[in-house]
């Protein structure tokens, strides 16, 4: 049974094929016109998810090797995420599934992003979680630790109760003058730096939520103290800024994800979210692996930005459950339930 999967809730047009929840293809258009803005422009993404959607669905189908005739059910994302983009893939799904005669799935884009750690790329790719596990779900609109029972249910433990972490490393570096994304200069520039130069603040918070706001304006603030004194402070300490934001953000996702490990007696650790392609958060998960005896899951680092084949492999599961959605059903720009 083939599946074809589609993802387009912010700026990147992707679509996938699944064989029995195997991946044959996985296929994504990004959009650079964003770039130039310092951040995700709404209007600009919908209309490049139009010009993406056609020839990129085409690829995935191609490169899976089958005729379009050969699918028996479109997946889709259908939310959260901006909803002009959303509404490109899913008015393109309905058509499709609907001239084809198959059934929709419609995919919750940040279960997808939990569940990336069940794709599989062949038959004897067997390195999956077994239920229950604890996720760290980490992009640049969330921060949250999961426990997940079954593939539907997922449980929040903690999440962030301002900033997400990848929208701190984001903002920083835009305040660095870096760019966007920040995360993937954070990260090469973190790799030649001292993660000991700086020392920003750390918040206080209860329980397993996080928080990253004081941090972005501790960046700022001491940023704007020692350009002060020095206007080329930035360019002559870049690489140690970077490092040292990167280790106050990676120590604050590991400390309450020890507590949850220590609480909830789950050793199966996995990591998910755009963040989680990143070097250091990357390095503390395999430290914790070897000091604390953690079985940890860490995606390939094509599956940690948005992508198909996640919500094709979540799609699977639903399939499997009959988990079909209607004609009818709209895009959510908001979706807290996973
Ligand atoms: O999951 P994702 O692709 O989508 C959104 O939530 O929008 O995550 C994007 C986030 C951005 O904040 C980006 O800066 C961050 O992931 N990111 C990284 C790295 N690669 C992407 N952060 C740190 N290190 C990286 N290597």
């Amino acid at each position: 049974m083939y599946i074809l999967a589609i993802e387009s809730s912010c700026d990147d047009t992707s679509a996938a094929v699944l064989r029995d929840g195997i991946l044959l293809s996985n296929v994504t258009a990004s959009q650079a016109v964003h770039e130039e803005y310092g951040g995700v422009v709404p209007e600009l993404a919908s209309r490049a998810h139009q010009q993406n959607i056609v020839p990129v669905v085409s690829a995935a189908i191609k490169r899976a090797g089958i005729m379009k005739e050969d699918l028996g059910a479109v997946a889709f994302t259908r939310g959260p995420g901006l909803l002009g983009s959303l509404l490109v893939g899913v008015s393109f799904a309905k058509g499709f599934a609907r001239s084809l005669g198959i059934p929709m799935i419609d995919v919750n884009h940040l279960q997808g992003h939990v569940l990336a750690h069940f794709i599989r790329e062949s038959e004897d790719d067997h390195d999956q979680p077994t239920f229950p596990y604890l996720c760290l779900l980490v992009s640049g609109g969330n921060s949250q630790i999961l426990q997940v029972n079954s593939y539907k249910d997922m449980e929040i433990l903690g999440q962030t109760i301002d900033d997400a972490a990848g929208e701190a490393i984001d903002k920083c570096s835009k305040v660095m003058g870096l760019g966007y994304p920040g995360g993937p200069v954070i990260d090469k520039l973190a790799r030649q730096g001292n993660p000991e130069a700086f020392e920003f603040s750390k918040p206080d918070i209860a329980g397993y939520d996080y928080s990253f706001s004081g941090l972005k304006t501790s960046f700022l603030y001491h940023l704007r103290d020692w350009v002060k004194e020095d206007p080329d402070f930035i360019e002559h300490h870049k690489e140690d800024l970077a490092a040292s934001l990167e280790k106050t953000i990676v120590d604050i996702l590991m400390k309450k994800l020890r507590r949850a490990v220590k609480d909830t007696g789950i050793r199966q650790v996995a990591v998910a979210g755009g963040v989680s392609a990143n070097t250091g958060l990357r390095n503390a998960f395999l430290d914790h692996a070897k000091r604390y005896h953690w079985k940890i899951f860490i995606p390939k680092f094509s599956y940690t930005t948005d992508n198909a084949a996640m919500i094709g492999i979540t799609g699977y599961f639903k399939y499997l459950d009959k988990d079909f959605a209607s004609i009818d059903l709209p895009a959510y720009a908001r979706m807290e339930k996973i």
